[in-house]
């Protein structure tokens, strides 16, 4: 798939068939996420694949926005190590660009996905802890649910012109309404 088709028509998808992700199709994505930039190209990422369905079912238990991964045959956790940190606040940009690379990698494959939101809310991030046996210095930064796509979703208009300026923030300052 064309990378911009690819971005464009990417979406979070939360429902999926039986079928199984293939060690290959996995395989790919996590490379695609270890291609990610990161600062001072640290590549500070861990990835771990959780496809145990006594694994899988416990992340609904503790996160209350997860319920599809009930029936997800597979959810890759991508974690950060403050160990390779390059500056303060680095770890979860690096983690977020390896994140949104593999759910672009995915959904080239035919796969959908759906980004689990872990770090900064601390109670989820201790949970992840708990549940994948995180020594300290790795921190679970999101949680990635897979599998192939149940449900066909379109592509919304998103660009706002209003939203982009010339060489300086223009005044009297935009309004800037939630969505
Ligand atoms: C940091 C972050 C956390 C998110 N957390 C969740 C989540 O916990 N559960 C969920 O179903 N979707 C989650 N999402 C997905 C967003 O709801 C979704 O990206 C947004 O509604 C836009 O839809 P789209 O991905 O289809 O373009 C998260 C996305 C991001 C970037």
């Amino acid at each position: 798939m064309e990378t911009l088709q690819a971005i464009l028509t990417r979406r979070s998808i939360r429902s999926f068939t039986d079928e199984p992700v293939s060690e290959e199709q996995i395989h790919r994505i996590i490379e695609a996420g270890m291609y990610a930039p990161s600062a001072n190209n640290h590549q500070p990422w861990h990835f771990i694949v959780i496809n145990e369905r006594e694994q899988l079912n416990k992340i609904p238990v503790f996160h209350p926005y997860a319920k599809m991964v009930n029936k997800a045959p597979l959810v890759i956790a991508v974690c950060g190590d403050t160990r390779l940190e390059a500056a303060e606040g680095y770890l979860a940009l690096d983690c977020g660009a390896a994140v949104q690379n593999m759910m672009l990698a995915a959904h080239s494959l035919g796969i959908g996905s759906c980004w689990l939101g872990v770090y900064p809310r601390k109670q989820r991030m201790e949970a992840v802890t708990e549940l994948l046996e995180l020594p300290r210095h790795i921190l679970p930064i999101a949680l990635i649910v897979l599998g192939i796509p149940r449900e066909l979703k379109s592509t919304p208009k998103r660009f706002r012109p209003d939203r982009v300026y010339s060489n300086r923030w223009p005044y009297p300052e935009p309004e800037t309404g939630r969505l």
